[in-house]
C-alpha cells in the first residue's frame, strides 16, 4: 500500500453562487449552486499526505506555514474519510492508524483572496481518498464539510452542487453536469484587483446573510431554482449569450443580498465596479453578449467569454484600466478542465 500521495486540485468559480446554510454544523445549502472548473496551470492546490509508523503527530503545513491540525473542518474530513476507508476495508487498518503529515500550497497568490478554500480542501480530501484506496466512492459530501464550496471542486467542468432534502447531508452531493470538453471554445480571464481592505469571510458573511437579509428568501425561492434550469440547458446547448446574462445576474443579485445584509457586506469595490460597466460596454460594442462578469466574495473579477474574445478583452482592458497608481489589475487565464487529466500521484 502506497503511503505517500501528491494531488493536485482547481478552483471553481460559481456562476449561480452558494450563499447560506440552513445547517452550519454539516454545511448544508440553502440553495443549489453551479460552477465551472478551471484549469490549473495558474490556478491550483497541491497537496502531498504520507502516512508513517514513526509519526507521533498528525501535522499540516499550508503554503509553508504550520497550521492547527485540530482544525473543527480538517480533522472533520480526516475522520469521515478514515470512516468511509474502514467501512469499505479499502486498505488496512494498520494504515489507517498511522499518523500523517499534510503539505499543501496554492500556485495563486494568497492576497489575490481567490477561492483558496474550494481547491484545498477538495484536495486535502481527494489526497486522503487516493491515500486510502477509496478511488471510485463519492467523496463530494465529505468534501463540502471542510468548506462548501469545495465539493463543486472534486469534480471537472460544470457542476451542479445539489444542495439536497435530507437532515444528514447524505444527498447534499456535487454532480457533474458536462465535461470540459463539451464546450472548449468557453475561456476564462480572472482580473485580480488589489484591495487591501480586510473583507467579512464568507462563513460570517452568509450566515448573517441568513438572519438579517429579507432579499435572500426571494433569492432562494423564486429565482435560484429557475436560474439553475435554464443555465444548465445553456450550457447543454453552448448557448453563450444565454449562460452570460444568467451569470452576471445571479451576481449582481449576490451582491445586492449582501448589501442588504445587516450590517452590509460590500465585497466589490470601485474597480470592481468599473470592470461590470465597461463589460456592458463591451458588449454593447458588439451588439451581442460576448463577455460575462462574476464575483465572488470579494473584488475580482471572473469574466467569461468565448476565445476568440480573450485577445481583445484583454486589450480593452489594458486600454480602459491601464495598471497605474490607482488601479493594479492581473490577469490570470483559464479555461475549464476535467480533473482526470490533472492529478497526478
Ligand atoms: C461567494 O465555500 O468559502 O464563493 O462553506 O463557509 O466554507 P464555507 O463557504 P465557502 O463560500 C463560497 C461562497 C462564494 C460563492 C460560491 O462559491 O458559490
Amino acid at each position: 500500500m502506497q503511503n505517500s500521495v501528491t494531488v493536485i486540485a482547481p478552483v471553481n468559480i460559481a456562476v449561480i453562487k452558494y450563499w447560506g446554510k440552513r445547517n452550519e454544523q454539516l454545511i448544508l445549502p440553502i440553495n443549489d449552486s453551479l460552477s465551472v472548473t478551471l484549469s490549473t496551470a495558474d490556478l491550483c492546490s497541491k497537496t502531498t499526505i504520507t502516512a508513517d509508523p514513526s509519526y507521533e503527530e498528525n501535522k499540516i503545513v499550508l503554503n509553508g506555514k504550520e497550521e492547527n491540525f485540530d482544525n473543527e473542518r480538517i480533522t472533520r474530513c480526516v475522520e469521515m474519510i478514515k470512516h468511509r476507508a474502514l467501512e469499505s476495508e479499502s486498505c488496512s487498518k494498520e494504515l489507517l492508524a498511522y499518523k500523517i503529515h499534510v503539505d499543501s500550497e496554492n500556485n495563486f497568490p494568497t492576497a489575490a483572496g481567490l477561492a483558496s478554500s474550494a481547491s484545498g480542501y477538495a484536495c486535502l480530501v481527494y489526497a486522503l481518498a487516493q491515500l486510502y484506496g477509496l478511488k471510485k466512492q463519492e467523496i463530494s459530501d465529505i468534501a463540502r464539510m471542510g468548506s462548501g464550496s469545495a465539493c463543486r471542486s472534486i469534480y471537472g467542468g460544470f457542476v451542479q452542487w445539489q444542495k439536497g432534502v435530507q437532515l444528514d447531508g447524505k444527498d447534499s452531493i456535487a454532480v457533474q453536469i458536462a465535461p470540459a470538453s463539451h464546450w472548449p471554445d468557453l475561456h476564462v480571464l480572472i482580473l485580480v484587483v488589489n484591495d487591501s481592505k480586510k473583507k467579512v469571510g464568507s462563513t460570517s458573511g452568509m450566515a448573517r446573510s441568513v438572519l438579517t437579509s429579507e432579499l435572500i428568501k426571494y433569492r432562494v425561492e423564486k429565482c435560484v431554482p429557475q436560474r439553475i434550469h435554464s443555465i444548465t440547458q445553456a450550457i447543454k446547448d453552448r448557448d453563450f449569450s444565454k449562460f452570460a446574462e444568467i451569470t452576471m445576474k445571479d451576481s449582481n443579485q449576490f451582491h445586492a443580498i449582501c448589501l442588504d445584509t445587516y450590517p452590509p457586506c460590500v465585497y466589490m469595490n470601485d474597480v470592481s465596479h468599473a470592470i461590470v460597466n465597461f463589460v456592458h460596454e463591451f458588449n454593447r460594442n458588439e451588439g451581442e453578449t460576448k463577455v460575462a462578469y462574476t464575483f465572488d466574495a470579494g473584488p475580482n473579477a471572473c469574466l467569461y467569454l468565448p476565445e476568440k474574445y480573450v485577445k481583445r478583452v484583454l486589450a480593452f482592458f489594458n486600454h480602459v484600466l491601464p495598471n497605474d497608481n490607482q488601479n493594479s489589475v492581473e490577469y490570470l487565464r483559464g479555461t475549464p478542465v476535467d480533473i482526470d487529466e490533472e492529478t497526478e500521484f
